[in-house]
């Protein structure tokens, strides 16, 4: 099955008023979008993890709050303080359960990868699909004409990051993300061979090659002992279980194994153990 019908749902019940009009980007940030509170000083690490949650809900995207839970506890509890690096941030949903993750525990932040196509960059495919250039990322018609009236027609953003920016920013965790607009290979190509990351979520091009060049673009930055996820580890998206299972699970250099939904975690080994 290609993306499937409840994204769409999804992306439906977002965007609708009352079932009729689409809201643009501005209204839908100016009415639905709010910073989070911090109730107490976070170095006593009291924070009200219920209501953080209801704000990063609003952000618009189809990430379960279960898995967003996951993606902030282990943002908090991966080993070692360096950052965490996301690839496929869209309009910063997952990005902002990391970043809470990482700012509660008092940890470096996260490295927010994403094409952040402007409209220019789509292009319809001779299989009936919306793609990117240069990804093999594809969103049916209807899902495209969605996102493409919002952020582009109604909201007048250039491209993704601009709105993506915003809204890290009204929710309050600007200086907990580093957005990168590109993929994980120049993503890599950008940082020097020695920088380590402690974290990797994995929530791109979700094609089998889409997710194998994540995979060994990045898993070297991995620290050892480090935590690599999965998004959509799912029977809606084979290229994910089939990369994951055969550069992951199949690996002698992971273990620990858990799934959070449709999150797939692993665990990176020490040298030697
Ligand atoms: C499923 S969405 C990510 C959803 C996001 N994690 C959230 O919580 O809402 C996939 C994203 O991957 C981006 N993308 C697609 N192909 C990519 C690639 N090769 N490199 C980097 N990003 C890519 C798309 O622009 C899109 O924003």
């Amino acid at each position: 099955m290609k993306i499937s019908s409840f994204v769409v749902d999804v992306f439906k019940s977002k965007f609708k008023v009352g079932g009729r009009k689409t809201m643009s980007a501005k209204d839908y940030l100016a009415k639905k979008i709010l910073p989070i509170s911090f109730t107490a000083d976070l170095t006593e690490n009291i924070y009200d993890l219920d209501k953080s949650v209801d704000c990063l809900e609003k952000i618009p995207g189809a990430l379960d709050p279960i898995v967003g839970r996951a993606l902030l506890g282990l943002s908090a509890y991966a080993p070692g303080i360096e950052p965490v690096i996301e690839v496929g941030s869209y309009l910063g949903r997952s990005t902002s359960y990391l970043a809470l993750g990482s700012k509660i525990a008092s940890k470096k932040g996260v490295y927010a990868i994403d094409m952040f196509p402007g409209v220019d960059d789509w292009y319809l495919g001779s299989d009936g699909y919306y793609h990117i250039h240069g990804s093999n990322y594809y969103l049916t018609k209807e899902v495209y004409n969605e996102r493409s009236s919002f952020i582009y027609k109604e909201g007048g953003y250039q491209n993704m990051l601009e709105l993506f920016k915003e809204i890290i920013k009204k929710v309050g965790l600007g200086d907990m993300v580093i957005p990168y607009r590109g993929t994980s290979s120049e993503f890599a190509q950008s940082v020097t061979t020695d920088s380590k990351f402690r974290m990797i979520f994995i929530d791109g091009d979700h094609t089998y090659e889409g997710v194998t060049q994540d995979i060994f673009s990045l898993v070297n930055l991995l620290r050892e002992d480090g935590i690599i996820c999965f998004h959509d580890y799912s029977e809606n998206f084979p290229g994910v279980i089939k990369a994951v299972n055969k550069h992951i699970i199949s690996s002698p250099d992971f273990s620990d194994f858990s799934l959070v939904g449709s999150l797939l975690i692993a665990k990176k080994h020490k040298k030697g153990v």
